[in-house]
């Protein structure tokens, strides 16, 4: 257990916002990747060794080679992110090493630009910007890229967690008819008052569907073509987690006609975007904006450190699992 006072190493994978680090940089040396791009693995792997505490992001793989590299003294890995499936829990587990994320301040960002891409996607803003940017004419005409009206309409929730609940709140505004679906139907009073399906019932029912579960072992390629194809025809799909929606589906989905729209936030393979869905006119493609408020990101960036603080200091981080 770390001393009070002692000044530990800690390691610090991304640039962060400015001023975020300070209380880190005051009690502890910090290595920093000042940089805004992606450690590569091997820097990674000889700047994590030695250190106390590793403040990562989602690009970074902690796994059983990160660990070893880290070596005995690593006791905790504070992820930037709510999302932890870039890290390997139980090695961490296993090694002692706590992990934590940073959930609850991302919640009404992300939730914001899940609503901004339902709009988006149901009334074909990508398309309409590209066509007015590029030069095409164009003139109003009644058919002229129609969209989905979204009073009245289903909204599924795939996965009614803290953001799929903050979504709902938003949409009830909207005037959608809201239902959802998760492992385990939640009780009444966290269900934003909307009604739990089984998953393929609520495909079948959703002319609007959010995909916000996290990505886990049960949830990865949840969404091929087969449930794809259970969606009402001209339905549209938003997704913000990666690897749950099965993106070359999808695109063919789009494709097809059989969906309306698309919007995608967090990609599968990122910064790589799913080629076939570059293809197609109606996937609304943004660069993983969910939590992109400065007020977010100086939220993320301080609990982080919190963790780091408290985890070093011997006390619970506060976002502890
Ligand atoms: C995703 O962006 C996350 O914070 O998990």
């Amino acid at each position: 257990m770390g001393v009070t006072g002692h000044r530990e190493q800690v390691l610090v994978t991304r640039r962060l916002t400015p001023g975020t680090l300070d209380r880190l940089t005051a009690r502890h040396r910090v290595e920093l990747h000042d940089s805004d791009t992606v450690m590569p693995r091997d820097l990674l792997l000889r700047a994590v060794r030695g250190k106390a505490a590793a403040l990562t992001t989602l690009d970074d793989r902690v796994d059983e080679e990160f660990l070893a590299a880290a070596g005995p003294g690593l006791r905790i890995v504070a992820n930037h992110a709510v999302g932890l499936h870039n890290i390997d829990r139980e090695a961490c587990a296993a090694r002692g090493v706590q992990v934590t994320n940073t959930p609850g301040v991302l919640t009404e960002s992300t939730a914001d630009l899940t609503m901004a891409l339902l709009l988006g996607a149901a009334r074909r803003i990508g398309e309409g910007e590209r066509t007015v940017r590029s030069g095409t004419p164009w003139n109003w005409a009644p058919d002229f890229l129609l969209g989905l009206e979204l009073s009245g309409a289903r909204l599924g929730i795939l996965g009614m967690g803290a953001i799929g609940r903050a979504v709902a709140r938003r949409a009830h505004g909207f005037g959608l008819r809201i239902g959802y679906h998760n492992r385990t139907p939640l009780p009444e009073e966290q269900s934003a008052g909307a009604p739990w399906r089984p998953l393929e019932q609520l495909l079948a029912e959703s002319t609007l569907l959010v995909v916000s579960c996290p990505l886990t072992g049960q949830t990865r390629g949840l969404l091929g073509a087969r449930r794809l194809a259970l969606l009402p025809a001209g339905a549209v799909l938003v997704s913000i987690t990666a690897g749950v929606v099965d993106e070359d589906a999808l695109a063919a989905a789009l494709g097809s006609g059989a969906l309306l729209a698309a919007a995608v936030d967090h990609h599968t393979r990122e910064p790589a975007v799913n080629q076939a869905l570059l293809a197609q006119e109606r996937a609304l493609l943004t660069p993983h904006l969910g939590s992109a408020t400065t007020h977010t990101r100086r939220a993320m960036g301080a609990l982080a450190v919190d963790n780091v603080l408290a985890a070093l200091d011997g006390r619970r981080p506060p976002s502890a699992a």
